[in-house]
């Protein structure tokens, strides 16, 4: 596989690659943000910076369309483009492709969307950019890309055969008596346009500190879906040269271009050497971070409560004002002792200002005639399930009692 990186201005350096050579354009430019971008090595000793300033809409325009015209004409015939932006430029890039590549030959809009955390502001917090998808021709090359059902799918939905009713609407197929016909496993949903993949962490592996980098994972995906082994893809704004990466990783030749040196400098350093960052959260989904077991949320349910995720000590927080914090809640999980599971929720708490916290027995405890040492604040309090065996503990030993006397009258 071949890895080509020029340095200049893409306008030049497309001029000299021949036409219909490139199977898949993706293009990451300016964003029309009216700002340098800048940022720097983890370690603090580099600074990168690109401008993305323009004098009007205009200027921004044409520079996008002669480079757009340029890379239609680089395209093959069953080749694809994908240009990415955000809510600065979607709506020109849009107008731009429609005028160059052609309205009928839009595909889709994937909004690549992200979790954010930031400060509130008089405005919806922004958290997706935009990646526009045309191809050249409707020849164009497609691999269906199939993902996981959603977890609020039944298991009637995933087996069961469908076909359309008079109305179009989608029913399962019955056989004469009525009963629904099993179709066997199918393989998964259709790839959507939304795509939910993290943005680069601070300390993500593959974080080189140039500006807006794009994670390898977002690149891949787009590589997957319209090409195949052996294709060329071409990044005419390479930046720190993620699509070359993503290209190298997956047996794809690749054609480079940026107009900073120390772009193509991290760019050549990356594909001696290139770096994915696994993402955990796409690996084990993000339900898999909803990690309060259901069977513990079972043992609360009819309070009024906020489950805590991601905490290894609060399974809850109940929804009540208590001396100016609320009550957290652990449930005793099975082989904890109770000893355990109040000093695992003390820990828990120690920095929040709570006063109270409640564990909730769930199994008898060896009685080994001692006083429980419990953390100052906590409170224990039965399990219906731990409440019920108590009620039944008792009425068995008043039972065995009342026998013993009755034994011991008899004998009398
Ligand atoms: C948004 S960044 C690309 C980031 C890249 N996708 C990544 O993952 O690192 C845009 C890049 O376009 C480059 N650029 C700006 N004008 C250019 C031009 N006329 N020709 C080539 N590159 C240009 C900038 O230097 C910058 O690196």
């Amino acid at each position: 596989m071949k890895h080509e990186v020029y340095q200049g201005d893409c306008l030049d350096v497309l001029k000299r690659i021949p036409s219909e050579s490139v199977d898949l354009v993706y293009l990451d430019p300016p964003f029309f943000t009216q700002k340098v971008h800048r940022l720097g090595t983890r370690d603090r000793t580099r600074e990168f910076q690109f401008p993305d300033t323009w004098s009007s809409t205009d200027e921004y325009s044409n520079f996008l369309y002669k480079r757009l015209q340029e890379l239609h004409r680089v395209l093959r015939p069953s080749g694809s483009i994908f240009f990415h932006c955000d809510r600065n430029a979607s709506h020109i890039a849009r107008f731009l492709l429609d005028e160059v590549f052609g309205e009928s030959m839009f595909r889709a809009e994937i909004i690549w969307y992200y979790r954010r955390w930031s400060a509130s502001q008089k405005n919806l917090l922004p958290a997706h950019q935009n990646i526009l998808f045309y191809s050249k021709t409707y020849l164009y090359k497609f691999n269906v890309y199939l993902t996981d059902y959603s977890p609020a799918t039944n298991i009637e939905q995933i087996l069961q055969k469908r076909k359309r009713d008079e109305f179009g609407k989608a029913i399962y197929s019955r056989d004469e008596q009525g009963e629904v016909i099993p179709n066997g496993l199918k393989k998964g949903v259709p790839l959507s346009d939304v795509w939910d993949i993290p943005f680069l962490n601070p300390k993500a592996r593959e974080r080189t500190g140039y500006p807006t980098q794009k994670p390898v994972l977002l690149l891949e995906r787009v590589i997957e879906l319209v090409t195949e082994k052996g294709d060329t893809v071409l990044d005419p704004f390479c930046g720190s040269g993620t699509t070359l990466v993503a290209a190298k990783l997956l047996e794809r030749s690749s054609i480079g271009i940026d107009v900073s040196d120390e772009a193509i400098e991290i760019t050549r350093g990356r594909l001696e050497n290139p770096v994915k960052t696994q993402s955990h959260l796409l690996e084990v989904g993000r339900v898999a971070y909803r990690n309060v077991r259901e069977d513990v949320l079972q043992q609360l349910t009819g309070l009024d409560l906020v489950p805590v995720q991601r905490n290894d000590g609060i399974d809850a927080l109940l929804r009540v004002e208590h001396e100016n914090g609320s009550i957290p809640i652990r449930v005793q999980r099975p082989g904890e002792t109770l000893a355990e599971a109040a000093s695992s929720l003390y820990r828990a708490t120690r920095t929040k200002r709570i006063s109270t916290m409640i564990v909730v027995s769930t199994q008898e405890e060896l009685d080994l005639g001692l006083e429980i040492p419990l953390p100052p604040g906590v409170v224990i309090v039965d399990s219906t399930a731990r409440a019920i065996e108590k009620v039944i503990q008792r009425l068995a030993s008043e039972q065995q009692i009342q026998a013993n006397e009755s034994r011991l009258l008899a004998q009398v």
